[in-house]
């Protein structure tokens, strides 16, 4: 069977903010693969992080026009990864070997994001609001989990967890029934929507008011999801998680929230505090779950049809992972 490294190279991933990689190198993770990430003229060039001469870090290094200058002996590589001037030599041939692995890399949705493979397997998420205009977006710091990114992706899309583990944030314990709800399946994803009598957090000591919440989870294989918050008391607003696979067992999420223009002033502070609050419920169960890599198959956990939306996904993943078409029997 493919590694799991294998078997996700295939895809995009995030790797970093757009807004975080500036004039320095930014060192970046992704499937056992240690990377650098840097600016060029035209774009964003990703190569393995450690120069092929003594293997210096180079991170550390500079970029400069002809592209990224390792601080160790000035060797500078194109953002091909082929290397393009020796100082120390500069009128000798340059030695085949002295090139970087170059991976390719696309900037979308303020994200920087890498396939490790030359033809990836499925295009990026399909998220046109965050493209014309129409809303404006706030991030989260990074969130650095021990769990594996299906996993992670399973505890946001876990529609039965909410008053279990999210009591006093936002989980509503006398809820406990989760109602039936379809599951819409597609080559590429995921879709259910449900109805949660969330709990709106006490103001001045007022009891909490109950908040009904239509959420929309929409998931892009393999490790994207955009979740649409309509409550009835808060605003509107949609979080876009992307967990970003380290390892098996070890994942770097990407998460942010986009809402009305007109709320700018006012929502990154409310957000970002309350879904770190949120998230950190969430963490603290995924990260003691086991085991830790995501089960390829459902024989080892068992599964109600409450569950739907987290067993089609996993459903969908396994194939992924296994090189298998999406498509095909539900699980029962
Ligand atoms: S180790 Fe990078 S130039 Fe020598
Ligand atoms: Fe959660």
């Amino acid at each position: 069977m493919r590694s799991y490294e294998e078997a996700f190279s295939a895809y995009w991933h995030p790797v970093a903010f757009s807004h975080e990689l500036k004039e320095r190198p930014l060192p970046a993770r992704l499937l056992g693969r240690e990377l650098v990430v840097w600016r060029t003229g035209s774009g964003v060039a990703v190569t393995q992080r450690y120069c092929a001469h003594r293997g210096a870090d180079l991170c550390r290094g500079a970029v400069v026009e002809q592209g990224l200058r390792c601080g160790f002996h000035g060797w500078t590589y194109g953002q091909d990864g082929q290397c393009v001037h020796i100082p120390s030599q500069p009128s000798v041939p340059i030695p085949p070997r002295a090139l970087l692995a170059s991976y390719r890399a696309t900037e979308r949705y303020g994200l920087i994001w890498v396939s490790l493979a030359a033809e990836p397997a499925a295009p990026l998420p399909e998220w046109p609001e965050l493209e014309d205009g129409s809303v404006a977006t706030v991030a989260l710091p990074l969130l650095d989990w021990n769990v594996s990114a299906g996993r992670m992706l399973e505890i946001v899309l876990d529609v039965t967890h909410l008053s279990w583990v999210h009591e006093g944030t936002f989980g509503n314990p006398a809820q406990q029934e989760v109602p039936p709800y379809d599951v819409e399946r597609s080559p590429h994803g995921v879709r259910a929507q449900i109805t949660y009598p969330a709990l709106a957090p006490s103001i001045g000591g007022a009891p909490p008011k109950v908040d009904r919440t239509t959420l929309t989870y929409e998931v892009t294989y393999p490790f994207a999801v955009r979740l649409s918050f309509k409550p009835t008391l808060f605003f509107k607003h949609t979080v876009y998680a992307i967990a970003s696979p380290w390892s098996e067992e070890k994942m770097r999420c990407f998460y942010f929230s986009s809402y009305h223009p007109n709320l700018k002033k006012m929502f990154p502070d409310i957000f970002v505090k309350s879904e770190l609050a949120i998230l950190e419920q969430d963490r603290l169960t995924a990260e003691a779950q086991h085991p830790k890599a995501h089960p390829l198959d459902f024989s080892g956990e068992v599964h109600v049809k409450a569950d739907r939306l987290t067993n089609e996904y996993r459903r969908g993943v396994i194939a992924l992972r296994l090189g298998h078409p999406v498509e095909g029997p539900a699980p029962d």
